[in-house]
């Protein structure tokens, strides 16, 4: 079942929202602003709902870091200065963050407007992303399909195509709070199939260095409570977890993340070759969620991507997307409750 709602209006263009509502009461809300997920919203014991994910309104959607549930792109994570080399040229592309471009720059697929086209279980957003658009190469005919299945599972499909080389690196940035109070994620229990993730730079670009996990708190191959990793981490600058994660060789079927509190479990699926794991760590009172008091360890991201690696060592998987082609991306969250 598909309804849709008027959600008010960025920079005079009108926003829509649309949510789904599968057999079982779970409603899955998203709007065209951003290609935002917007809510999870699951059935209680009491007949209400609960939504799973940290949510914002316009005004906090509309800030240059509010990637909350956004689609993001070209490149999710960080491009560092002089990094991206396509067909053999060092191409620029717009900074965001010093010389550094985070999630697609300041013109990502977060920031823009898509066209909608909505059915019972599945709504799909479309556009054409020009050079003129977000400075990158290319025109890039994006599209970003939500899927709400009737087996409690939100499925992510993505691709692009383009007319010249340039990079398809796309992901959801969506934040996760299973807690039916409000409460932080430290009580959560995360499972990740990683046994590396990699060195930054302090500007948290990799170095192209891989940091075994065993032994340190980034090890979460065995379910771990996330309060106590975190606490590990608190002389660190991030204090807490802002990491890309060398996600496992892994068959299909194998999730590569699992996140549970009490009865409420999401369980994520990708065949990327990465997971950015971040934790909120430095959220304060600058943020505002409808649900959630904003503080450090709010929510978790769990931002299954391409590892950027493949910007230092050519050798590696890349996100690049060749002239005249198109490439699909899928990801898949199934959840219980
Ligand atoms: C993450 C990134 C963080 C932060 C966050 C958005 O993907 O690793 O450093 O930028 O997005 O606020």
């Amino acid at each position: 079942m598909l309804t849709t709602d008027k959600f008010g209006e960025v920079a005079g263009h009108a926003v829509t929202a649309y949510t789904i509502e599968n057999r079982n009461g779970v409603q899955l809300t998203v709007l065209d602003y951003g290609a935002t997920w917007h809510a999870l919203n699951v059935p209680t014991p009491d007949g209400s709902h609960q939504n799973l994910i940290l949510n914002t309104d316009l005004a906090g959607y509309a800030k240059p870091d509010g990637y909350f549930g956004k689609a993001i792109g070209r490149f999710a994570g960080r491009i560092g200065a002089g990094q991206l080399v396509l067909d053999g040229q060092p191409v620029a592309v717009p900074a965001n963050e010093g010389t550094t471009t985070l999630h697609g720059g300041p013109h990502g697929f977060s920031t823009l407007f898509f066209k909608a086209d909505a059915a019972a279980d599945h709504v799909t957003f479309t556009r054409t992303v020009t050079p003129e658009t977000d400075g990158f190469p290319g025109t890039l005919d994006v599209s970003v399909t939500y899927t709400l299945t009737a087996a409690d599972e939100v499925v992510i499909d993505f691709t692009g195509a383009t007319d010249q080389t340039t990079v398809f690196n796309p992901t959801n940035h969506v934040y996760w709070n299973l807690n039916a109070a409000d409460d932080t994620i430290e009580n959560h229990t995360l499972r990740l199939a990683a046994a590396s993730h990699y060195e930054l730079e302090p500007s948290k670009v990799l170095t192209g260095a891989v940091v075994a996990n065993a032994d340190t708190p980034y090890d979460f191959r065995e379910p771990r409570q996330l309060g106590p990793a975190l606490r590990e981490l608190q002389t660190i600058p991030e204090a807490g977890l802002d990491d890309v994660f060398a996600i496992d060789d892994h068959a299909a079927t194998e999730p590569v993340a699992v996140l549970s509190q009490g009865q409420r479990q999401v369980t994520m699926y990708s065949a990327r070759n990465a997971v950015v794991v971040f934790t909120s760590n430095h959220f304060g009172d600058e943020l505002h969620f409808l649900h959630h008091q904003s503080r450090p360890h709010v929510g978790i991201a769990m931002e299954a991507q391409t590892s950027a690696a493949g910007l230092v060592d050519p050798g590696l998987t890349q996100a690049t997307l060749a002239a005249g082609t198109s490439r699909h991306e899928q990801i898949r969250y199934a959840f219980t409750y």
